[in-house]
């Protein structure tokens, strides 16, 4: 496997202007996530975890420092975030706390759609939805509604709908903060599973110290900077 890592970002920093003074929501972050890595971000609220992902995720730029996908620079302040949508969308995989299903499709359909956005032909496409969703032990769930569905079964679906196009990297934000425990550590377990299988890079923000166990590795946020350290939330 390449030691080029998946994701690398360098001194990252993203700064906003609220209420006439200065946030530093990031103030110089730079983290490599290698191939097959689980790695698991915790940190205080307002730490910057999501401004992370946010930037990481090619959904906004940075005020300063860059982004690298699999040895590409890719993001930095400046960069036209429309021209990275193909980037993004066929290298990153987002899970997010809200599964944010599209409730007049089936679960499959939803999977599905991510693919056919791709070009997948729609019976190929939903061939391999029904494929993902039996991994995920929603084989019996697949033509039904996200309404119907348990709050476990719908972020299951959202992972599915993150994997669909094989991303080598997925980035979640507290995707099992609404779930309770044993549906959360499922969900965590899930993660694991793909990482060690695919090869696929699993970067996941929680606030949940119970599945710290799954993680190759733990970073620290505080201030909007990588607490050096600190190993255990
Ligand atoms: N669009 C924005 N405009 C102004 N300030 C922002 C914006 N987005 C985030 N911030 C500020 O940046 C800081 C970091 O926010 P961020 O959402 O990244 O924290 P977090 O670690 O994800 O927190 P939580 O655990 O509560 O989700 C906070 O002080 C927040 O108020
Ligand atoms: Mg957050």
């Amino acid at each position: 496997m390449s030691d080029v890592p998946v994701l690398s970002v360098r001194a990252l920093t993203r700064h906003y202007t609220a209420g006439g003074g200065l946030v530093r929501a990031l103030d110089g972050v730079s983290l490599d996530v290698a191939a097959g890595e689980l790695v698991g971000i915790f940190g205080p609220s307002g730490s910057g975890k999501s401004t992370f992902l946010m930037l990481a995720g090619l959904l906004e730029n940075p005020t300063s420092g860059d982004v690298w996908l699999a040895g590409e620079r890719v993001s930095h302040a400046g960069a036209d975030l429309d021209a990275l949508r193909e980037t993004r969308r066929k290298r990153i995989g987002f899970v997010f706390q809200k599964a944010n299903l599209i409730p007049f499709l089936s679960a499959v359909e939803n999977v599905a759609l991510s693919l056919e956005i791709a070009d997948v032909a729609p019976a190929d496409a939903r061939a391999h939805g029904r494929r993902l969703l039996a991994a995920l032990d929603l084989a019996h769930r697949a033509d039904s509604l996200p309404a119907k569905l348990s709050g476990g079964e719908q972020q299951r679906v959202a992972v599915a709908r993150a994997l669909a196009n094989a991303p080598p990297l997925i980035l979640a934000d507290e995707p099992t903060a609404a779930l309770d425990s044993v549906r959360g550590r499922q969900v965590m377990e899930i993660f694991r599973r793909i990482a060690a299988a695919h090869g696929t890079a699993v970067l996941v923000i929680t606030h949940d110290p119970r599945s710290t166990d799954l993680f190759d590795r733990i970073v620290h946020f505080e201030d909007g900077r990588v607490c050096a350290g600190k190993a255990h939330p």
